[in-house]
């Protein structure tokens, strides 16, 4: 298994190359499974996650080509098979997205539970009431979603919690069905926008999507489109925080500024100077030490979970004390107790964790448990004294493309080892 090995200390300087999304490009390439024709996507991010979903995409019978690094030609044929498998699925959660589009499309769609995961129980009872509710019918058995049905038809559709990946396979499914559906307490995200960018493109009819409440009159058939997938949010603010974390100054290419409010506004809150243009966000420290910051997580446009641990490591070694509470999911806190072993200090309280910053942190072998826990403890490498380790890195692969490469290029001592 690879590890990392990470020597701390340096401030991180330059610029750094955003890619595509990953949360945007996995349901974008659910949705192709809603036509014949075929759709090309590009600016896809070289992701496990992403190899996960193009496998499961050919295991339904889907062409996949790859054009170059960056560019995807999806489909041109109707999906043969309906079954996603739990060896799949078992891997990556995100294959759930392909329960919607399936049933919409071939009327039947066997989708392995996806099951627990380092970060909480996860449940998808949501994805299925809402299916249940445009007239499927579905059953769990031996370990899969089992869902029919001859036509969706549209409906109301008043979700419990803001899903994000709920919202996506529900207006997936809403595009083919009967008649108009209406989502709401929708999750608006930006991926959403995305998301529903292609759909429209492929003839979908949507209105809403980013807002909390979406409607889709549902078309007869969808057709082929060219999509762009956006920058991603979460690998912006990862850097951006390393630069804040090191004292450095990072400019991030190709990003999407507009994404980013609440993150960039607890930068500027731990005291880093932010500028932004168009497609581009700079961050410079001046070799200052961060302020502490406190912090809850909430569903878009609040502060994301997904940058929640990369903060975490950002109060280890600021100056003062602070919160950081965690309201998405109900066990995301694996990155402080090894944070604990580079000597930060932390004390969980259900689901906040209060710190104290520490003048520095001590190099240490680490275990990444989720992405972006390992994402967290890259940061806290960076600037701990002496020479880490992150082991587990898989779960960093399957977020970040070529992580060590960017980050080596910010002046970062990082070098991947294979066993
Ligand atoms: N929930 C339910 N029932 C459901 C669905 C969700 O109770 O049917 C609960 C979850 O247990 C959780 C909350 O709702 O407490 C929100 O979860 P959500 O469904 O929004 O998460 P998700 O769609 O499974 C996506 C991202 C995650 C990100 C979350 C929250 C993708 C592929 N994944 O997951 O990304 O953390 O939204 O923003 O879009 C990551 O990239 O590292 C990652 C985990």
């Amino acid at each position: 298994m690879d590890r990392l090995e990470i020597t701390g200390g340096v401030r991180l300087e330059g610029d750094v190359a955003i890619s595509g999304a990953k949360n945007a490009t996995l349901p974008v390439l659910a949705a192709t499974l809603l036509t014949d024709a075929p759709v090309s996507v590009s600016n896809v991010p070289h992701l496990n996650d992403v190899t996960t979903m193009i496998a499961l995409l050919r295991r339904l019978g889907i062409d996949v080509a790859m054009h170059d690094a960056m560019r995807l030609e999806v489909g041109g044929g109707e999906a043969r098979e309906h079954v996603a498998p739990y060896e799949l699925v078992k891997t990556m959660r995100a294959s759930i997205l392909v329960l919607g589009p399936l049933l919409a499309r071939l009327g039947r769609a066997d989708v392995s539970l996806p099951g627990g995961c380092a970060i909480g129980a996860r449940p998808v009872n949501i994805h299925v009431a809402g299916l249940k509710a445009m007239g499927a019918e579905v059953d769990i058995e031996g370990g899969y979603i089992r869902a029919r049905a001859e036509r969706l038809r549209g409906a109301r559709l008043v979700l419990d919690t803001v899903t994000v990946t709920g919202t996506e396979n529900l207006l997936m499914a809403a595009t083919l069905a009967r008649g108009e559906s209406v989502i709401e307490n929708a999750a608006r995200e930006p991926e959403i926008m995305d998301l529903a960018a292609l759909l429209t493109a492929m003839g979908a009819r949507i209105e809403g999507a980013g807002t909390d409440t979406i409607h889709v009159q549902g078309v007869d058939t969808l057709g082929g489109a060219s999509h762009r997938i956006m920058a991603d949010r979460i690998e912006t603010g990862t850097y951006l925080a390393a630069g804040a974390i090191t004292g450095g100054r990072v400019r991030a290419l190709g990003a999407r500024p507009d994404t980013l409010d609440a993150v960039l506004a607890k930068l500027v809150e731990a005291g880093a100077d932010v500028s932004v243009g168009d497609d581009w966000i700079e961050l410079s420290m001046d070799g200052r030490r961060p302020r502490a910051v406190d912090l809850v997580t909430a569903p878009y446009p609040g502060f994301p979970t997904d940058m929640q641990a990369q903060f975490c490591a950002l109060n280890a070694v600021a100056d003062g004390a602070a919160t950081i509470t965690e309201t998405v999911f109900e066990n995301r806190f694996q990155h402080v107790l090894e944070m604990q072993r580079m000597g930060a200090d932390f004390r969980l309280q259900g689901r906040t964790a209060v710190s104290r910053g520490v003048a520095g942190l001590k190099g240490a072998p680490v275990m990444a448990t989720d992405l972006r826990a390992s994402a967290s403890l890259v940061l806290a490498a960076l600037v701990a004294d002496g020479v880490s380790q992150v082991e587990r890195i898989y779960h960093i692969d399957r977020g970040y493309e070529r992580i060590e490469e960017k980050l080596g290029r910010l002046g970062a001592r990082i070098q991947r080892l294979h066993d």
